[in-house]
């Protein structure tokens, strides 16, 4: 067998073909007019130290989140999502470059942000409504009773506000997530998978939601999925991670610009 041939097998191995590592750089995005810079990346990278070896997880990352823009962040498994979040919302720290915070806030960047948590734990003995009155208590959330209940409906858990969180079944526990993500109207917010693993019904009415809520607030959503509707639906900015190197930035609608569709783009690059 050739040794192309062998590279691009243990590339397979990889999980990422050859043909999509030398894939050229689509770099061709352009911000809504007028809006302001919300966080900046300049040069970041992330280098993990373990075993003795050295691994770059995010290489040389810039790039700018601006205001009013839904941003899908994509990306193969290992490609540096997590990472990059991570980095964002203060979770982990570069080993060379920066992160500028660029929007107001009061004590603390993080007052701003809003993430969907995929792990649920949830403290004991706590039920779903002792869980929104700390929310609104920390966060000094200005909602009336009745724009909580519309929101809790709209995630249909108005049924389990007195049922302990912990014991909600996991399409109950996502949607808590997410509900508990947007509660203080973030500035951004960071939805992992957002629907993935939801019941039918309930699926796209709470992506509805979501966007209409986000809209509304003024919320700025970085979604990180694998579902090509999803993405559709709710997302304007397509951003691809490989290998922690940003590949594709652009406007969803010039995809048909670089690929026959999303789900070709999607196929070239992840
Ligand atoms: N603490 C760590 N120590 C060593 N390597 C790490 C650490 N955290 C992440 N990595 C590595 O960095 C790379 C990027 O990981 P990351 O979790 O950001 O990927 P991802 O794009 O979120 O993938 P997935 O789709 O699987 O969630 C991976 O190769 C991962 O193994
Ligand atoms: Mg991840």
């Amino acid at each position: 067998m050739s040794k192309v041939r062998d590279e691009y097998k243990f590339d397979m191995f990889l999980g990422m073909s050859k043909d999509k590592k030398d894939a050229p750089f689509i770099i061709d995005y352009e911000p809504p007019k007028g809006e302001g810079k919300l966080i900046e990346f300049k040069n970041v990278k992330k280098v993990f130290n373990s075993n003795k070896n050295k691994f770059v997880a995010l290489d040389d990352l810039s790039f700018t989140l601006y205001n009013n823009e839904n941003v899908a962040l994509l990306g193969a498994n290992g490609a540096g999502k997590t990472t990059t979040v991570e980095m964002i919302i203060g979770l982990n720290t570069p080993t060379d470059g920066e992160i500028l915070y660029l929007y107001d806030y009061d004590f603390n960047f993080q007052e701003e942000i809003g993430i969907q948590f995929q792990d649920s734990s949830y403290p004991i003995g706590l039920n779903v409504c002792n869980i929104i009155d700390f929310m609104i208590d920390v966060y000094n959330i200005d909602i009336t009773k009745d724009e909580i209940i519309s929101v809790v409906t709209a995630f249909g858990l108005h049924e389990y506000l007195k049922k302990p969180a912990k014991s909600l079944s996991g399409g109950q526990q996502q949607r808590f997530n997410i509900l508990l993500a947007l509660l203080h109207k973030p500035k951004i917010v960071f939805l992992d998978e957002l629907s993935t693993g939801l019941d039918i019904h309930i699926k796209n009415e709470i992506r509805v939601f979501v966007k209409n809520y986000c809209e509304k607030f003024k919320i700025n959503i970085i979604l990180v999925s694998h579902d090509i509707e999803e993405i559709e639906n709710i997302t304007d900015r397509i951003m691809i991670l490989q290998n922690g190197k940003l590949k594709v930035d652009i406007n969803k609608s010039k995809v048909k610009k670089y690929a026959k569709s999303l789900n070709d783009l999607f196929n070239k690059y992840i």
